[in-house]
């Protein structure tokens, strides 16, 4: 039969639909495999699991194609900016003018915090881990506005987004001054998103930070470049709370700690902890190549490599031209980032990196561009939140939006104690 895939249990053929994607990606129906046979399909980390149809991203990692909403990320680099790729990624198209604008008031109006949540940054000691703040705030943003705990329609909706897409920005400003011991600086309304950030983060009450252009160019591609990635651990955490009907806030905050792993968000953290161990260990960048290729050393290149992309990054491409600018315009002189330059200079003409496909990947430059911009390594992961909230967004509500959406409810394979029997303390 065409479009179906048989598969025999037992003897007996079992018939399931094939469903292909707008990019010819095919995969098999099973979801009434158990109960037409018995059994379950057992995937560990969900590497080969089709959670969900989608149609926000598309990612083609042999030949290192990114697309948002069809459109290649390539499109992103030059004039887009950060507001208006988080509007199509949620709402599925490029926004008209007045949409932008409106989307932009939005996001302005909301800069702020309640006031009452600078006590509660206050409860934190300066040794939290800036991620542990950023969930806990998410989630009681949401206590701030429990009107928005049920979306209604798009408007609502695009309200929501816009107070989650701003006030994150200042919760993580807010976590940066409360850790470092500084005076919080509200957002100015007359910056541009990034800008206002960095102003937020940077300036002092009595000093305001002027933000280079270059800088605030970089900080957008970042953004831009992380808003989404199809279903990675964080995203499939948004949709996994969101399928119980748990609020925006609340899944974003769950999205937060799951990209706080150093599998996941972290990455570019340990770009900038290699860098740092090959200066302080009196490493070249030559021995250090030579040593991550011997597998026996345990020791990888940090920032090259990725599960997906077999190709050079699209995104990478992006950032790498970005960053030379950067650190060219900002005349840096940190060795950290001259021996990052060498490492990928060498990389890439080595027959080990060549062989295995193994390119510098987004973390490589995000890491080099954050440290050269002035944001400690600590808060890389929660820059990374910022830009993954409009993704985070935009499955919440894909999910949301879906009238054939079920809880999500994997099973297992038992493999414990079978029937044993309770025994009082006494006779233990
Ligand atoms: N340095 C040295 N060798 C490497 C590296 C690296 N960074 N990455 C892979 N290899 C080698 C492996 O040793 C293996 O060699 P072999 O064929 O001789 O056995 C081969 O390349 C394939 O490696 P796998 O681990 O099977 O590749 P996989 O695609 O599963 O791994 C991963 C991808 C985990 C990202 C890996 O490349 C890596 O550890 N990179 C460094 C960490 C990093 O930068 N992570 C961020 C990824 S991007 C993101 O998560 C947003």
């Amino acid at each position: 039969m065409p479009n179906t895939v048989q598969i025999v249990v037992d003897g007996k053929t079992l018939t399931y639909p094939l469903v292909e994607g707008t990019e010819g990606e095919r995969g098999v129906d099973i979801s009434k495999l158990r109960a037409e046979s018995g059994l379950i399909t057992l995937d560990q980390g969900y590497g080969n699991t089709g959670s969900c149809q989608s149609a926000i991203t598309y990612i083609d990692g042999d030949k290192g194609i990114l697309r948002y909403r069809g459109i290649p990320i390539e499109e992103f680099g030059k004039n887009a900016d950060f507001i208006e790729v988080s509007w199509l990624l949620i709402f599925g198209r490029l926004p008209k003018k007045d949409e932008l604008l409106r989307f932009r008031s939005r996001l302005t109006a909301n800069a702020h915090l309640h006031e009452a949540m600078k006590h509660t940054f206050e409860g934190f000691p300066i040794t939290a881990p800036p991620m542990a703040i950023t969930s806990a705030m998410i989630n009681t943003l949401g206590c701030f506005h429990p009107e928005f705990f049920s979306l209604k329609d798009e408007e609502v909706l695009e309200e929501a987004a816009a107070r989650l897409i701003s006030k994150i920005r200042t919760i993580a400003a807010f976590t940066y001054r409360r850790v470092n011991g500084l005076p919080y600086v509200y957002a100015n309304p007359k910056l541009r998103y990034c800008a206002n950030l960095l102003h937020m983060m940077f300036s002092m009450p009595y000093d305001d930070l002027v933000v280079d252009q270059e800088i605030e160019t970089a900080m957008n591609l970042i953004f831009i470049l992380h808003a989404d990635h199809e279903q990675n651990c964080s995203t499939s955490t948004v949709r996994m709370v969101g399928s119980s009907k748990a609020n925006l806030f609340a899944s974003c905050a769950a999205g937060v700690c799951a990209l706080w792993g150093p599998l996941h968000g972290g990455a570019n953290v340990e770009v900038l902890e290699m860098l740092e161990q090959i200066h302080s260990g009196g490493l070249t960048a030559e021995k250090y190549i030579e040593i991550a290729k011997q597998k026996a050393s345990g020791v990888r290149l940090m920032g090259f490599g990725h599960r997906v992309y077999k190709n050079y990054d699209p995104r990478a491409k992006m950032l790498q031209s970005v960053c030379e600018k950067l650190l060219k315009k900002l005349k840096v002189k940190d060795p950290l980032l001259d021996i990052a330059r060498k490492l990928e200079e060498l990389a890439l003409k080595d027959q080990y990196f060549i062989d295995r496909k193994l390119y510098p990947n987004v973390d490589f430059y995000s890491g080099i561009i954050m440290r050269a911009i002035g944001i400690p390594t600590n808060m890389f992961t929660v820059m990374f939140a910022i830009g993954r909230l409009p993704g985070w967004i935009a499955h919440w509500k894909e999910q949301h939006d879906d009238p054939t959406s079920k809880i999500a409810r994997p099973r297992q394979i038992y493999v414990g104690p079978v029937n044993k029997h309770y025994v009082p303390t006494e006779q233990r």
